[in-house]
């Protein structure tokens, strides 16, 4: 959460801090703001409320002056969203500005400490007290390495700043914990970011800061220290293809994303086949095993814990919440744990997992970003190849995370995603119970029939009811549309009161097991008003008679989640974009939920 970006160089510096900022945009929307220093050693600050497009409009952000500047796009923890608590802060001088990821868990009290020193603060943000602090540690006599080195020692929690100290043409750095800073250098300049797509146009080699790193970075020197005295890491090549970073044509990349699912599957089939042995050994050593994510990652955990289930009858496998896993101590003592986490970033997982490296217990990673935390600190991995997500909400990623689990299940059936994927979303016209329909085009349709109702049911058994789980949180998420999901049988017990006239009901049915109860699901929602639709499978969809349904190209029902969800993606983009929003950036939320 919150994007931050420094540069340093011969080139003018707010132009391309704007470039890295609209990299690094999905990490937090509320508010954006820039910091550089000019030829005189003044530094000028603009910032605003809103998309960088908006502030940059408002405030012509690329006019400010100078080679060397910082640059945040914020998602609010402390303060309201506005231009007070918009990033960058100032100390009382004005001569350090700062751009934070993270909380800092102590800030009230050196706040108040502060305050009584006569310090005097503009917003209600935890990060104005980092440059008060500093500035208070300077008036001490300290250099600035040396303020650096006592502030990570003094302030709590997981956080990465990048700062300007007036008059030294220097960017400033620190992170202490968890969440990701990463230096870049090219020819006579050098770039600071909170993610390496920031870092991608613009250099191949890049440096991952250790946990209690600081320093600083010039044109032509960088300088790390550490104050738990970690040795510099090595630098490490950007494996990001650059070129699928594009909205490729299409108007938002949440869309795009869904289109991109058969090439990415297909990539990871292919990775599946020769580096995922290692994780399957590990995984057989264990007879107890827990599976933690959060939202989607936790879906595709639920996935996993009952695919694996089928497949290692003995074995005693549980997904978890993420955030609740820490409370249940009744699971303290699991044999390995499988940490599943597209970002690797997401706090909820990495806290509980360096616990659990901690205690010695060992973890598996399902994780997409290479170089992330988590990949970083897992005893195995397994990547799930899926290229590099930009849309808030997770769609290519769960279904390689939904294929992980399959491939770790050595489900040989794994070989047929790819096709299935090819026909839906680029060759099928769909059966859709109304003739010639392409998939999306019958995804439109159902969701102009529920665009402009306040909810939704998703319905499932088994496997389907995780699809229907990741179906309900997507429409939430994106169209705002409150959607619920249940298991199909828990209906009766209580939701069912709910259904009246019109009322949508989004039927999973993937199973000829379940197929006659999915029926009879079916039957109990429209008897009572509901507009029902069901997606099904081919083989199945005669059951289905009278109904308005997509009907998919068979697969093997243990990998029918990865299918059943395209639709559901699509009915929840298409629902977004009906009533008006941008599905690729979800009011409140961020890509990457590196806090609490
Ligand atoms: O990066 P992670 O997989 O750890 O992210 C976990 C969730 O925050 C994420 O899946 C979220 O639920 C998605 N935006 C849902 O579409």
């Amino acid at each position: 959460m919150c994007g931050i970006a420094g540069y340093i160089g011969n080139r003018k510096a707010a132009p391309i801090l704007i470039e890295m900022l609209r990299l690094l945009e999905y990490r937090g929307y509320d508010s954006v703001g820039i910091a550089t220093m000019d030829s005189r050693g003044r530094i000028r600050i603009s910032k605003g409320v809103g998309s960088i497009d908006k502030v940059l409009k408002e405030k012509k952000l690329d006019s400010l002056p100078g080679n060397i500047g910082i640059g945040h796009t914020r998602w609010s923890t402390h303060g309201i969203v506005s231009e007070e608590n918009a990033h960058p802060h100032t100390d009382c001088t004005g001569k350090i500005a700062i751009v934070h990821n993270g909380v800092i868990q102590n800030y009230f009290e050196i706040k108040r400490e502060l305050l009584a020193k006569g310090h005097r603060f503009y917003s209600e943000t935890d990060t104005e007290v980092v440059a008060h602090l500093i500035e208070e540690l300077l008036k001490e006599g300290k250099t600035i390495l040396e303020a650096l080195r006592e502030s990570i020692k003094r302030l709590q929690g997981d956080f990465s700043i990048v700062l300007l100290a007036s008059p030294e043409r220097r960017l400033y750095f620190m992170k202490k914990g968890l969440l990701p800073l990463i230096i870049g250098k090219g020819k006579g300049e050098a770039f600071v970011a909170s993610d390496v797509i920031a870092l991608a146009p613009y250099t191949k080699r890049v440096l991952y800061l250790e946990d209690g790193s600081y320093g600083y970075v010039s044109r032509d020197e960088i300088k790390v220290e550490n104050v738990y005295g970690k040795p510099l890491p090595k630098r490490k090549n950007i494996s990001i293809d650059a070129s699928r970073i594009d909205k490729g044509g299409f108007a938002h990349r949440m869309h795009k994303e869904i289109y991109d699912i058969p090439h990415f599957a297909s990539l990871f089939v292919s990775y599946a086949e020769h580096h995922i042995k290692g994780a399957i050994e590990l995984l057989e050593t264990y007879d107890k095993i827990r599976i933690i994510g959060a939202g989607s990652s936790y879906h595709a955990s639920l996935y996993g814990e009952m695919v694996l289930s089928r497949i290692y009858k003995n074995k005693h496998i549980k997904a978890i919440v993420a955030s609740e896993f820490p409370n249940r101590i009744d699971l303290v003592e699991d044999d390995l744990v499988i940490a599943v986490s597209q970002s690797g970033e997401t706090y909820d997982v990495l806290e509980p997992v360096r616990r659990l490296k901690e205690n010695g217990v060992p973890v598996l990673a399902i994780v997409n970003r290479r170089n992330s935390e988590l990949d970083r600190i897992a005893t195995e991995r397994v990547y799930i190849e899926a290229g590099v997500e930009r849309a808030v909400a997770a769609t290519k990623t769960f279904v390689n995370q939904v294929l992980a689990f399959a491939a770790l299940g050595g489900l040989e059936s794994l070989n047929e995603v790819p096709k299935a994927f090819d026909k839906i979303l680029k060759e099928r016209r769909n059966r859709s119970g109304l003739g010639s329909e392409k998939l999306d085009e019958a995804a439109l349709r159902i969701a102009k029939s529920l665009y402009d109702k306040p909810s939704a049911f998703y319905l499932g058994r088994y496997l389907g009811y995780v699809a229907a789980k990741e179906g309900a949180l997507k429409i939430k998420e994106v169209s705002y549309i409150h959607a619920e999901s249940y298991p199909s049988g828990e209906l009766k017990h209580g939701p069912l009161a709910l259904i009246s006239k019109d009322f949508p009901v989004i039927l999973i049915s993937y199973s000829e097991k379940h197929v006659r109860k999915d029926r009879s699901t079916y039957e109990e929602v429209i008897s009572r008003g509901a507009n029902a639709y069901v997606i099904t499978f081919d083989s199945l969809v005669e059951n289905f008679e009278g109904a308005s349904y997509i009907s998919l190209p068979d697969v093997d029902e243990n990998v029918s989640t990865a299918i059943l969800v395209v639709p559901l993606f699509l009915i929840a983009y298409h629902a977004a974009v009906l009533r008006g929003y941008d599905p690729d950036k979800p009011r409140n939320l961020a890509k990457s939920v590196t806090v609490e």
